[in-house]
């Protein structure tokens, strides 16, 4: 049985809220929620990443950053999320930390859930963006977090199975925010027409069985440079400014 979050307003007083979902895992919601903040900030907003993969949060390992006091500190009601941040002084954005690979915040009951939004809510408009990496898979949590966005971003392959994850994502927003906004990210394309080909397959099963397509947020190609510079624990934007990908990034990033 799927569990139902219970509705959500939105959290960001002031601030837009960005999450980025994907059902399956490994597509790269968390590189993208990276260097989309990156983009953000680039381009002079005021950004908070929050790493919300409660189950198994890697943002700091990503970044090869300490993660600080982070989210357990402000689920736990000991810090505010403006006390609980750490500054990613590279890439100018500010970053909410999880808790690394320990589990600590799986399983959080929705009350948790509702304590993030509204520590969130607190830090009133002290953001422009507020960009959610969400963990895989559609857990309670998960949904809620999407549910409360103002923009949810769903990142899915051309592999069937993320697309089917995808689907299930979409569906489930459509259930538990009528009218939201969620828009298709796919990821890790050979190029832009395999992209769009990904995105109209899943725009016609939408449209033919929930009532309505998906809207394209970006089309973002496969580049083993991405790989490359996640192990280097360094800022893509930064290493390779003039690549294709970083051009698509930030067209994503003017579209939102
Ligand atoms: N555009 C891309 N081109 C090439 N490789 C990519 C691209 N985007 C992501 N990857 C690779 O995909 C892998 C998974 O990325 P990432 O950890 O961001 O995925 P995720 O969806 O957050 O995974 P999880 O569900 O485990 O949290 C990484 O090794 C990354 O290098
Ligand atoms: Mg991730």
């Amino acid at each position: 049985m799927i569990p139902e979050p219970s509705p959500q307003p939105p959290p960001a007083g002031g601030g837009r809220l960005i999450a980025v979902a994907s059902g399956k895992g490994g597509v790269g919601k968390t590189w993208l929620a990276i260097t989309l903040s990156h983009a953000l900030a680039l381009a002079g907003r005021r950004v908070l990443l929050v790493d919300a993969d409660l189950g198994l949060a890697n943002v700091d390992v990503q970044l090869g950053l300490e993660p600080g006091h982070g989210l357990p500190a402000v689920l736990a009601g000991r810090l505010s999320v403006p006390e609980a941040v750490r500054p990613h002084p590279a890439m100018g954005f500010d970053l909410l930390a999880g808790c690394s690979g320990s589990g600590a915040l799986a399983g959080l009951d929705e009350a948790a859930h509702r304590r993030l939004l509204g520590a969130l809510r607190d830090a009133g408009p002290r953001w422009d963006d507020v960009v959610l990496d969400l963990g895989a898979g559609l857990d309670r949590g998960v949904r809620a977090l999407a549910a409360a966005s103002d923009i949810l971003l769903v990142v899915a392959t051309g592999e069937p199975t993320s697309l089917t994850d995808a689907y299930a994502v979409l569906k489930l927003h459509r259930r538990d925010r009528p009218g939201g906004d969620a828009r298709l990210v796919v990821n890790q394309a050979a190029d832009r027409a395999a992209g769009e080909r990904t995105w109209r397959s899943l725009d016609r099963a939408c449209g033919s069985f929930l009532g309505g397509g998906v809207r394209l947020a970006g089309v973002l190609r496969r580049d083993p440079k991405v790989p490359e510079a996640i192990r280097r624990q360094t800022a893509f934007l930064s290493r390779h400014p003039a690549s294709p990908l970083a051009s698509e990034v930030d067209a994503l990033r003017a579209a939102l």
